[in-house]
């Protein structure tokens, strides 16, 4: 008997001393103190030795749990801090790996631009009105004094989405849009995006950028047009611009101009940049026609206007020197960097 419970005893050590989770300690404690564990049974098969065997017998067992139970402890002990050692090991954070670089992101130029030219307007008075890019012929060309025959109307100039609807070739047409629904006083801009069958090249695109200006009140003159104008024109590049103005013409204004500014490259000097007459032109303008302002049901004995359009992109590349327009839409994340 005593050999069976050495014997035991020898195999519970054994087991325990090589446990290395928790959970296996549980396990061997079962296995040999639980209800039905190996020394339980053992200690109640004593009932079968005879009553002077029993004491010696007893003891013998006792020992055998409490060492198995000391060693369980300690064993428990051993197998947390070896459990803690390895997690530590598992997270540690090695503080000399290089950290991640983020990049900034940047506003495109052209959102810059039009943010600072929304900013010069809203601190005259002006609001920032949007319109639809998918437009009706109407408001496009009709109601701004485009005859049916005009080369802009043609299928080789405009995308049509069928006779009556097209994508809109300027922002012009929400100078009607807004005086339909709008009492004077009026000042708005619009920007947006404009499409006109183009083929890709340095300075054309099919998609590109216009900034539409209105104003109607009474009393509105061509001076308050180049007034308003010439003060954009500082804000935005520097006190040092003048502007003129060229006579044009544009159905929807009369008279019309071209408004040019001192140019950029050689502050008027002349250079291959304006051609060497030391202007560059910025935008079309003009009072609006009075037929357009009667169309949208604005009496003409009161009231006067002015209209301007310009293009976002030729601003934007004027104002950084960017020499190609595609550089704008192409999102060359090395070009994007620079702004
Ligand atoms: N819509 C014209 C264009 O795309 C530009 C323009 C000219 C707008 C004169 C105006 C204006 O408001 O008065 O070429």
């Amino acid at each position: 008997m005593q050999q069976r419970l050495k014997e035991i005893l020898e195999r519970a050590l054994k087991e325990i001393r090589e446990c290395r989770e928790v959970a296996q300690l549980e396990k061997s404690r079962v296995k040999y103190l639980g209800k039905k564990g190996e020394l339980t049974v053992f200690l109640r098969g004593m009932g079968d030795l005879s009553p002077e065997e029993r004491p010696a017998m007893g003891r013998l067992v006792n020992e055998a749990k409490e060492e198995v139970e000391t060693l369980l402890a300690a064993q428990r002990e051993r197998v947390l801090q070896l459990e803690k050692e390895r997690r530590l090991k598992e997270e540690e954070v090695d503080i000399t790996v290089p950290g991640k670089r983020f990049t900034r992101g940047k506003r495109h130029p052209l959102t810059k631009t039009l943010d600072e030219i929304k900013n010069i307007f809203m601190g005259l008075g002006f609001t920032v009105v949007e319109g639809p890019e998918v437009e009706y012929a109407y408001y496009n060309f009709t109601a701004l004094n485009i005859p049916e025959n005009h080369p802009a109307r043609d299928v080789q100039d405009t995308f049509y989405i069928n006779e009556d609807i097209l994508l809109r070739t300027h922002t012009s047409p929400n100078q009607v849009r807004v005086m339909e629904k709008t009492k004077p006083p009026i000042r708005i801009i619009v920007p947006g995006r404009v499409y006109r069958a183009d083929d890709v090249d340095a300075t054309h695109s099919p998609v590109f950028h216009q900034i539409e200006g209105l104003v109607v009140d009474e009393g509105i003159t061509l001076g308050d047009l180049k007034g308003t104008f010439d003060l954009f024109v500082k804000k935005l590049y520097g006190e040092h611009m003048e502007t003129k103005f060229r006579p044009s013409h544009f159905p929807f204004t009369e008279p019309s101009a071209e408004i040019d500014a001192t140019c950029f490259v050689c502050s008027g000097a002349g250079c291959r940049v304006c051609k060497d007459t030391g202007w560059i032109e910025l935008s079309g303008a003009g009072m609006v026609h009075p037929e357009v302002l009667e169309r949208c049901g604005i009496d003409t004995t009161k009231y006067s206007g002015f209209a301007f359009g310009m293009g976002l992109d030729r601003l934007t590349m004027l104002k950084y020197g960017i020499d190609d327009l595609r550089l704008l839409f192409e999102n060359d994340i090395r070009f994007l960097k620079q702004f």
